[in-house]
């Protein structure tokens, strides 16, 4: 559903949104990274931005926190153009990595008190706004600790609540969990959710189907710089199709009574997908069903006495995401696509 609607008159259905993309066009060395894409984020919500690797995703961040000019189309960002008056974007909003200098000599504490006195807040509300900040991120305990020491989690935690500073009307987060262990990962969603809750807009964005799904009131899939579709989690799940039912068998030979079996439970008679070579059957199932496709198909092979040597549910890869919904494979990212993302990586992740 692309924001038609002109971004300097009355919205018909209500405010403007906090974050309202049109049109969006940047071309790196004749390729573009940014084809056309459109966004609306309203006000208190999570957008999830989810794509493959150089789909854009960082360049749109950059554009939106006026880190780099577009080359067309508009982006307007707590109400204020990110082209015309990136002073006013600037003010209202915060952005992960973007004080990548985590000073690691000062204690979690002394660096956001530092950075309070930085964006010019007095000496006893730095003090105060660094008390509530790690107390939300649960930081309390670490608080007179260097980050040089903390968990991976507890690090990104703490650039979190350096780009919390001044309470940003919107935050965007580049990929906040990417290289982080399953428990920091749960300890970062776990603060996305806190700050949802009490009513920040967030766009983020992710590779990951899984973090989308669990942040975000919506999400925008795209790719090469284009919306391939948006739709809430639940909506979109639907549209692929749930969880896959994956079965490995030991012998080639075993491959066809596993589809027929696979057959039966897959979701709306979609047709199992068999590798010879990795002698792996997967289906979709649908929502709800996936226990009892799961036992069912477990109980028939070990009927027939066939050797399993892994049966699970997995949740489709985002390969399998494109695939559905555009019928055709992720294209591999452009040559250029290393260089960008490892020079942002470095920025975004410290
Ligand atoms: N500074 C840059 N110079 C040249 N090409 C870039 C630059 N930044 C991004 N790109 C290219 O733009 C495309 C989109 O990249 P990016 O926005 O980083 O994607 P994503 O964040 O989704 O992985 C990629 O093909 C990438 O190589
Ligand atoms: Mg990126």
């Amino acid at each position: 559903m692309p924001p038609t609607a002109a971004a300097s008159t009355a919205h018909p259905a209500g405010p403007e949104p906090s974050v309202l993309v049109e049109d969006l066009r940047k071309t790196y060395g004749g390729k573009p990274a940014l084809d056309g894409l459109d966004l609306a984020v309203p006000r208190g919500t999570v957008l999830g931005l989810l794509g493959p690797n150089g789909a854009g995703k960082t360049t749109a961040v950059r554009i939106l926190t006026t880190l780099v000019r577009p080359d067309g189309g508009s982006a307007r960002v707590a109400g204020h153009d990110v082209r015309r008056e990136p002073r006013a974007v600037r003010r209202r909003i915060g952005l992960t990595g973007q004080h990548a200098a985590v000073d690691e000599i000062l204690t979690a504490r002394q660096n956001l008190e530092m950075f309070g006195r930085l964006f010019h807040l007095g000496r006893s509300r730095a003090r105060e706004r660094a008390a509530e900040l790690l107390e939300r991120f649960r930081l309390s305990e670490a608080a007179d600790r260097q980050p040089k020491n903390f968990s991976g989690g507890m690090r990104r935690r703490l650039d979190l609540a350096s780009s919390m500073i001044l309470a940003p009307e919107v935050l965007f987060l580049d990929e906040p969990t990417t290289g982080l262990d399953p428990r920091g990962r749960s300890e970062v969603w776990e603060s996305v959710r806190e700050l949802a809750a009490g009513g920040t807009t967030v766009l983020l964005t992710t590779h990951y189907l899984d973090e989308a799904d669990k942040l975000s009131d919506r999400i925008a899939v795209i790719d090469q710089g284009r919306n391939v579709t948006e739709d809430t989690p639940a909506g979109l799940k639907r549209a692929i199709g749930g969880d896959r039912l994956e079965v490995v068998v030991g012998e080639a030979a075993d491959l066809p009574a596993v589809a027929a079996a696979v057959a039966r439970v897959a979701a709306d008679g979609a047709e199992p997908e068999i590798s010879e070579g990795e002698l792996r059957v997967h289906a979709p199932v649908s929502v709800g069903e996936q226990v009892a496709a799961l036992t069912d198909v477990a109980r028939r092979v070990q009927d027939e006495g066939i050797a399993v040597e892994d049966i699970g549910l997995r949740r489709p890869t985002l390969d399998e995401v494109f695939l559905t919904l555009t019928g055709h494979q992720t294209d591999q990212p452009g040559p250029a696509a290393k260089t960008g993302d490892d020079k942002e990586k470095e920025g975004v992740t410290a």
